[in-house]
């Protein structure tokens, strides 16, 4: 598709503004004071979607609160990736009869990914005549003008036509206060892996402009985020759709150069476009952290190639040798699926060997679920659930034993943190994050919220670090 069709003009967003004027506008004429509550499921790609939703809102004249019952808009940003994410969505869609019985004012909406899906959107209009918009991600930079339209004609608003996607620069953003930030640098995704609904929901890859996302890395240092996270669903063709010659290892290198306190890290990466040349940016670049989220799906090869992911056990390997060749310290982690349809015991247990030879730091682990319109949906799945949950308790065992052994290897060691927040520990009050991204519990007074410091590691298990400031 041709670049000036894939951005969305600067009318046209100028418009939306104007929307979120007249929103604003109306509610101030009746001296009220809109209260919105956004509920985001899914990924980073869907919180920073959410932001977004927010920053249109704040324009608006909203402010926000978590309680749907307090609410003038609820707004349901919704994942589609697996069975269970959807169930919990139709079972909170249940319970907003109740708050719009008790506020019939109450505007119901519901977007994200799920909302994409036609087989969604159809059963809502059908079936949850309380909801009053539906929008799916490609329109999530209209919002302002698909709320007009419910607030100014009062009928239900459907906007989920499927389309290649676009680019929308500038919407306005309310991010999460504190030390970390999503920049979304591409959308969408081409691979169609063969159990995935995110290719059907997000549209085709198409990567922002250089200069946007370097100039929005500035203003967040600026403004004093020190964690930033990069996002992508592969972020490793980053740049083939700009015909500039520019890709994700320029990119890295080129916000490297941003001068300031901080971190970089992203996600995800794709083992087939995953290259050397990307592992030796990451090495020499102080600003990028050491830490490596590159998922495997699974070890064994007849299996991926039914998952259409387009490498092998052998190659995943040979990148990790080499990243980790490179970087000595680099902490790794992935996202896995057992049970793939056919797979067989096996085939399941080359993937459990494939953890024990890596020594991930952590894992992402999910049984396959079937997914409505994608090619694995239709493939036969002889194997039974409960066989599927022995194996996926087989690779938790050994996952877990894995964590706990690299996480004990920690103590007695001094290491620099990020002080990110408080933790729910009131013996270690502080929550913070190594260069690789695991969670230490510290000791100490919330003064060090914000800060790079040193601390000594103290304990560990599975789940965490626990150390003090030296
Ligand atoms: N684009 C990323 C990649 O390829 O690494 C992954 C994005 S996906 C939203 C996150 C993870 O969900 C995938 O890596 C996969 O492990 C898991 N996933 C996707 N579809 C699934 C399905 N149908 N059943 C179970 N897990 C699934
Ligand atoms: Fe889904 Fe594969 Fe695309 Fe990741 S790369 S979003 S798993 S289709
Ligand atoms: Fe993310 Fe779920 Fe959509 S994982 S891309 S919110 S389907």
């Amino acid at each position: 598709m041709k670049r000036e069709n894939v951005l969305v003009s600067e009318d046209a967003l100028a418009r939306q503004r104007e929307f979120e004027a007249k929103i604003k506008e109306m509610f101030t004429s009746r001296e009220a004071h809109p209260v919105a509550c956004v509920d985001t499921f899914g990924c980073q790609q869907n919180v920073a979607d959410g932001q977004k939703l927010m920053g249109m809102l704040a324009d608006s004249g909203f402010t926000f609160t978590e309680d749907p019952k307090e609410a003038d808009l609820v707004i349901l940003n919704t994942c589609a990736v697996r069975e269970h994410a959807e169930q919990r969505v139709f079972g909170n869609l249940g319970i907003l009869t109740h708050t719009k019985k008790e506020n019939p004012e109450q505007v119901i909406c519901l977007c994200g990914c799920m909302a994409q899906e036609e087989r969604v959107s159809q059963r809502v209009k059908e079936s949850y005549r309380h909801v009053d918009l539906v929008f799916g991600p490609h329109a999530l930079w209209k919002f302002p003008e698909l709320l007009w339209q419910v607030y100014e004609t009062r009928k239900r608003v459907f906007a989920v036509d499927n389309e290649d996607g676009t680019i929308a620069e500038g919407i306005p953003v309310v991010r999460e206060k504190g030390v970390k930030a999503w920049v979304s640098i591409m959308y969408g995704c081409n691979n169609f892996c063969s159990y995935c609904i995110v290719p059907y929901v997000r549209g085709r890859e198409r990567s922002r402009d250089p200069q946007c996302v370097l100039q929005e890395v500035r203003e967040l240092v600026e403004a004093g985020y020190k964690d930033i996270t990069l996002l992508g669903q592969n972020v490793n063709s980053y740049g083939n759709d700009l015909g500039l010659d520019y890709h994700f290892p320029d990119l890295l290198e080129d916000i490297d150069k941003i001068p300031g306190e901080y971190l970089i890290r992203f996600m995800s990466s794709h083992p087939k476009d995953a290259t050397n040349r990307l592992f030796d940016v990451m090495a020499k670049c102080p600003h990028v952290a050491k830490q490596l989220h590159l998922p495997f799906q699974s070890g064994n090869d007849r299996v991926l190639k039914e998952m259409n992911r387009r490498y092998t056990r052998e190659k995943y390997l040979e990148e990790i040798r080499y990243a980790k060749s490179v970087m000595p310290g680099l902490v790794l982690t992935s996202d896995v699926i057992i049970g793939f349809p056919g797979e067989t015991e096996a085939e399941a247990m080359d993937t459990v060997s494939l953890v024990e030879e890596v020594g991930f730091d952590a894992l992402f682990t999910f049984i396959y679920s079937p997914r409505p319109g994608t090619r694995a949906a239709a493939m036969p799945d002889p194997a039974t659930r409960a066989e599927k949950q022995k194996w996926f308790d087989k690779l938790l065992e050994v996952q877990n034993a894995n964590s706990a052994k690299l996480h004990a290897a920690y103590v007695g060691k001094t290491v620099r943190v990020l002080v990110d927040g408080e933790s729910d520990d009131e013996n270690f009050p502080l929550a913070s994050r190594t260069e690789g991204n695991r969670l230490v519990r510290l000791k100490g007074d919330k003064s060090l919220i914000g800060s790079f410091i040193d601390v000594k590691i103290t304990d560990s298990n599975t789940w965490a670090l626990y150390g003090e400031p030296v």
